[in-house]
């Protein structure tokens, strides 16, 4: 099925350029603002071309003409399920119809990302009092157990196609491990800029086996950001940062898949973890895309949840509903979205609005009670990614989310990436005296049904089964 190929649009000025017009830094030359990629199916081209876009409008992409068709697709992705190719076997390039970005599409770099599981939450869900949770788990099935392996195969495959010897990102740490391991597929140098001390050691060791030359800066991640934007305009790499609008491209397909997965069903409300704020965007996108091609009827409402540490979005959407956003310093445990001025804070915003959703913030308390939570549904995820049911419990207690409200969270990491998080929390010694104190009894009660610290014993059978014992007396089923 054979497409037009793709341009890029200002998300700022509506600005429309072809793809070897953007900048290094991926920065429209006129305002500054990120650009989307689009298509000619894409609504905004169809409907919306803008007086200063018609110049090179993305109404000339002959809009009608080759709209893919939408059972043709269904078929289509089906079928690719059943091959041995890999870029069928992968669950971004499946969907590869709905982002022709390169020009040898059939060989894209890819570890077979995607494909991520669909799971139930119902202890959550019936702790929560609604009828319907499920976790869209991207920590797990992608090669580097983040969702981050999703948009790396797409904007690595384009860097590689268009003939960069060198790529950078600056990183909390998952990015820059996907990075990492898909140039170092594609045969390319990368490196990495991470902030010193302040990344999990889990995600350090990645970047480090997939043969990345790593940088720990003396900063935060919003000082690497600012050195990277000096290195990209001296040195010829290709920059992989979320601003390159290609990883949104990879990113978008979790929606395609998650489609699919409840058998051509919306759920009502989709609640990411928000950092530099692109995956909701991005996932809006997949959506927004699907239902203009007739894949699905609406597209569900999408809320991001920021730590209370790390809250520019909450704090601007409380303040000015979006209007503008005012940088923090960042602080908070989940390390992963321990971000202060977010680089696409502008797309997170459109997507809060033209969605319905909503952005909450969550204590460190609560990120790590929803965190042992998940857990113990025999599930897990890193910090960050528990932010969304932290998140999604404020947003049933203030009524924005009705029991009967399908809602699916998506956990963005492994929770191998950070153990140090879990040991500490299991241990006692994760939170302080005065990030519990605001907790409600119910909270410290569960707190303290859900550690389960290790225990060190002689080896001496009687002493380890007076400790199992003990132990049996004070753990409930199912708790
Ligand atoms: N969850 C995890 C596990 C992440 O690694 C990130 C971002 C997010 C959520 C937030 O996503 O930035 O699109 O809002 N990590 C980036 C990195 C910043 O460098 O790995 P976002």
């Amino acid at each position: 099925m054979k497409v037009a190929s793709h341009q890029l649009r200002c998300t700022g000025c509506a600005a429309v350029i072809p793809p070897e017009a953007a900048a290094a830094d991926f920065r429209c030359a006129v305002c500054g603002g990120l650009y989307d990629v689009i298509y000619p199916w894409s609504s905004i081209a169809v409907r919306n071309p803008t007086p200063r876009s018609r110049a090179t409008t993305p109404g000339n992409m002959i809009p009608d003409t080759n709209l893919p068709n939408a059972s043709a697709l269904r078929w289509l992705w089906q079928e690719r399920r059943t091959s041995t190719m890999a870029v069928d076997q992968s669950g971004v390039w499946r969907f590869r119809d709905l982002l022709p970005i390169l020009d040898n599409p059939e060989n894209p770099v890819t570890l077979r990302e995607g494909n991520t599981p669909l799971y139930d939450l119902p202890r959550s869900a019936k702790a929560l009092g609604i009828d319907f949770l499920l976790a869209k788990h991207q920590g797990i099935g992608n090669p580097t157990g983040s969702f981050k392996d999703t948009g790396m195969t797409a904007a690595l495959s384009v860097a590689a196609e268009r003939g960069f010897d060198w790529v950078a990102c600056a990183s909390t740490g998952n990015t820059s491990a996907a990075m990492a391991a898909y140039a170092a597929r594609a045969g390319l140098r990368s490196i990495v800029l991470i902030p010193e001390g302040k990344i999990a050691w889990g995600k350090l060791s990645q970047s480090m086996d997939y043969g990345a030359i790593t940088l720990q800066l003396r900063t935060d991640f919003d000082g690497c950001v600012r050195i990277l934007s000096e290195l990209i305009r001296r040195l010829p790499i290709y920059l992989l940062n979320s601003v390159n609008p290609y990883r949104a491209e990879g990113q978008k397909t979790p929606a395609f898949e998650l489609v699919e997965q409840l058998e051509g069903q919306v759920p009502e409300h989709v609640i990411v973890p928000g950092g530099n704020l692109a995956n909701g965007a991005a996932l809006g996108k997949g959506f927004r895309e699907m239902c203009d091609l007739g894949l699905i009827p609406r597209v569900p409402r999408i809320s991001v949840v920021q730590a209370q540490g790390a809250n520019p979005l909450f704090r601007s959407m409380q303040e000015n509903d979006g209007a503008h956003v005012t940088p923090v310093i960042a602080d908070t445990r989940a390390s992963a979205i321990r971000i202060g001025n977010p680089a696409s804070f502008r797309k997170a915003v459109a997507t809060i609005h033209s969605t319905g959703g909503w952005c909450e913030q969550a204590s460190e308390q609560e990120i790590a009670l929803s965190k042992a939570e998940i857990g113990a549904e025999g599930i897990g995820c890193e910090p960050a990614s528990a932010a969304t049911l932290a998140g999604l419990k404020k947003l049933v207690a203030n009524g924005r989310i009705t029991p009967e409200e399908r809602v699916v969270l998506i956990l963005t990491g492994h929770t191998l990436k950070d153990p140090e998080y879990t040991i500490a929390y299991h241990r006692g010694n994760l939170l302080r005296e005065d990030e519990l104190a605001p907790a409600t009894l119910a909270q410290l009660s569960l707190h303290q049904t859900l550690r389960k610290p290790p225990t060190v014993l002689d080896a001496d059978t009687d002493t380890v089964l007076r400790t199992i014992d003990a132990a049996i007396q004070t753990t409930p089923i199912h708790a």
